[in-house]
């Protein structure tokens, strides 16, 4: 096992020709192999498209709104993240995961190719959310500022080419949405959009509970819409990632409960940096039907 805070700020290592963080890439049995319940409910994002947001969401849908039992531990334990590994320093995703009771709620950013198989045969419920490509890039940018477990991202000019081509964590911003896009049909997948949640957090936080099967009172839809804005989620110690250990994630680079809008991406975007994103999108979204607002 490597010792503690060898796999800092390393670069990426290849899993089947997708960039994994280093720590994350030790052992990947553990991931190929790993054994869903039929109750699962997996979240699933590309990084930086509001993962902690609807994690937060379907804890307390699942707790009926009550915000004392969702504050019961941090973000990261109550919804384990599933590829997560910190060898030496903290048990991995697929070790909590075992250990915890039905239903377990798991995060994860692996594309389609990677996702343990038990996932499908079990046909467990799953939650994608994406955001569009320039604010999640913006976000990115800053979490691997702070996040010492990412290669150090160089300038935002330079962070910007390698996100555009995909050599950044978990890959190709472009292949990730469209892929698990292409599969919501085939599975029961709800797909969701930041921007969308943005825009009226109740008409999406109802579609979840929905989706979950879930009665709710409206005063506890309420409840949860509340709770769950990013200013009460920035103050709160189990969904801000304080408690993430300050190895790991510097908050004094860029906190981790950064703006939470929509549109930040006008605030870094050259206006030549975003012509050529443009006509790279352009080129690469041409082949699906999906489509983003990058404002609203
Ligand atoms: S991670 O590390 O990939 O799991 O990050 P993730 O949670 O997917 O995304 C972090 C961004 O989501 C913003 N965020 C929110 N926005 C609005 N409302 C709420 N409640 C909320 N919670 C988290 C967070 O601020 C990050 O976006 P940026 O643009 O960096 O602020």
């Amino acid at each position: 096992m490597a010792p503690p805070d060898s796999y800092l700020r390393q670069d990426w290592q290849m899993i089947r020709g997708v960039p994994m963080v280093c720590a994350f890439s030790f052992d990947w049995d553990r991931i190929d192999k790993f054994q869903s319940r039929p109750d699962d409910i997996v979240i699933s994002t590309y990084p930086k498209s509001g993962t902690t947001w609807v994690s937060e969401i379907v804890d307390m849908i699942l707790h009926d709104g009550d915000p004392d039992k969702c504050k019961r531990d941090a973000i990261f334990n109550k919804v384990p993240m599933l590829e997560f590994a910190a060898p030496g320093r903290m048990p991995p995703g697929t070790e909590q995961l075992a250990q915890m009771p039905s239903p377990r709620v798991v995060k994860t950013h692996l594309p389609i190719n990677l996702l343990p198989k038990s996932f499908w045969e079990n046909g467990c419920k799953m939650i994608y959310v994406a955001r569009n490509a320039k604010d999640v890039a913006v976000s990115f940018y800053h979490f691997d500022l702070m996040n010492k477990l990412h290669p150090d991202p160089g300038t935002w000019d330079e962070y910007l080419e390698k996100y555009m081509v995909g050599r950044v964590a978990f890959g190709s911003w472009y292949d990730h949405v469209k892929s698990w896009w292409d599969k919501r049909n085939d599975h029961c997948i709800l797909y969701l959009f930041y921007e969308d949640m943005k825009e009226d957090p109740k008409r999406e936080i109802k579609k979840v509970i929905h989706f979950l099967k879930k009665d709710l009172a409206e005063s506890v839809v309420d409840k949860i819409v509340y709770s769950t804005s990013f200013d009460m989620m920035k103050d709160n110690p189990a969904t801000n990632y304080r408690m993430a250990p300050a190895t790991v994630m510097d908050h004094s680079v860029s906190p981790f409960m950064r703006k939470g809008i929509a549109g930040d991406w006008k605030n870094h975007f050259t206006v030549a940096q975003n012509e050529k994103f443009d006509e790279d999108y352009k080129r690469k979204m041409a082949d699906t039907t999906l489509s983003f607002r990058t404002e609203i």
